[in-house]
């Protein structure tokens, strides 16, 4: 078996901290930069730019370190099917959303459409903008995507989040595999099976993805401090990939009310919702969580991506207001170990950690 350096060397790793991509604003170039710097790995979650926006990025972040980083895509989205459940459901799905429109002084929400899919300009861009790590969650990264990434000296990543999902990465010719456990923040990257069914937590899920695949093992789901890094190293990974932690960063570009809600939320107040976007993920139990998956009432959750797109003026408006209640309040279970503090700080701190564990048990 090769040493931690060893495995951390043939994935061009100096540290085992990767900081999350993390869609949607919170990863700026400002963490990226501050995280490689500090020794661990940026990553940039380009789900949502489009192929100008990721060249931009890419160049925003080479501005500011040398070194090298990531950036992370949504395996290509087909036209959603028609929406499960009775006819009405994009009717109901809409008058959901109306009472909170008129809370916060906006226009009626518009029917969302399929606005096709911008992976392959993405990638295109992502190819061409200077990153090292290319990584691919919500199903396999494209063969064409993994050879033209490789012919760049990149390393590719995939997440899984279940053993079949690992060996169906690992065929693809991924440089590792990103074993996301139950407990993480944000979307879910399943894409075999049920995915409200996958839910393996970290623990469970990392010695049973290193036993299956060949490549590297990165653990994520909620680690949040050296006790967790060592945990992942122990249970068989090579490195950690941390969302949450980084969220309450003074680089991290989510709203405060987000930040806020992170730091005054306990450990049992999270759940997964498919509430924003119509794919699993886990945020902080809010209003409009609540109410738009209420139990009681009809299912009325459109597909990914068009719940993301109708609730997006939503959120985008709450997060300007500073209104907690309609935002995705993304955030894993060890949300309470967050601390509002500078990223390089936080990485060091990461590092130095993890070392005191590992001499700990060392002895
Ligand atoms: C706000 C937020 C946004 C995220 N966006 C992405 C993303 O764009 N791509 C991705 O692969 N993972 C994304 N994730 C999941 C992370 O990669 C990772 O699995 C998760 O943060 C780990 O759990 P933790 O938050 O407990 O550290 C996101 C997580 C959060 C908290």
């Amino acid at each position: 078996m090769p040493s931690l350096t060893e495995s951390l060397e043939r994935l061009g790793l100096r540290s085992p901290v990767i900081q999350a991509p993390m869609a949607g604003g919170g990863d700026t170039p400002a963490l990226v930069a501050a995280v490689n710097e500090a020794g661990g790995l940026g990553f940039v979650g380009a789900a949502y730019l489009t192929g100008e926006q990721i060249a931009e990025r890419g160049l925003a972040i080479r501005q500011r370190t040398a070194l090298p980083f990531g950036i992370n895509l949504f395996a290509p989205t087909p036209a959603p099917g028609p929406a499960p459940g009775p006819a009405p459901m994009m009717a109901e799905a809409m008058a959901r959303l109306r009472p909170f429109h008129a809370e916060l002084g906006l226009p009626e929400a518009e029917e969302p459409a399929y606005g096709g899919d911008a992976f392959d300009r993405q990638v295109a861009a992502l190819l061409d903008s200077g990153a090292a790590f290319y990584s691919v969650t919500f199903g396999l990264p494209p063969a064409e995507s993994v050879t033209a990434a490789k012919a760049r000296g990149m390393r590719v990543l995939g997440t899984a989040t279940t053993v079949a999902e690992a060996v169906a990465l690992e065929r693809t010719g991924v440089d590792a595999v990103i074993a996301q456990g139950s407990e993480a923040g944000g979307h879910r990257g399943s894409f075999i099976g049920d995915p409200a069914a996958n839910l393996v937590g970290t623990m469970a899920l990392v010695p049973q993805v290193a036993d299956a695949v060949g490549v590297p093992v990165i653990a994520s789901g909620g680690i949040m401090d050296g006790r967790g890094i060592a945990a992942a190293l122990a249970l068989g990974a090579t490195a950690v990939q941390m969302g949450t932690v980084f969220l309450t960063t003074g680089e991290a570009g989510i709203p405060e009310a987000h930040k806020a809600a992170i730091l005054a939320a306990r450990e049992d107040q999270t759940r997964i919702t498919r509430a924003f976007s119509g794919r699993p993920a886990r945020g902080i139990v809010n209003r409009f969580m609540e109410t738009v998956e209420d139990p009681q009432a009809l299912e009325a959750v459109l597909p990914f991506p068009l719940q993301n797109t109708l609730t997006r003026p939503l959120r985008t408006a709450a997060g300007k207001a500073g209104r907690a209640e309609f935002l995705s309040l993304w955030a894993g279970q060890g949300l309470t170990l967050a601390q509002r503090r500078p990223a390089g700080e936080l990485v060091a701190e990461l590092l130095r950690g993890t070392e005191e564990v590992r001499r700990r048990l060392a002895v």
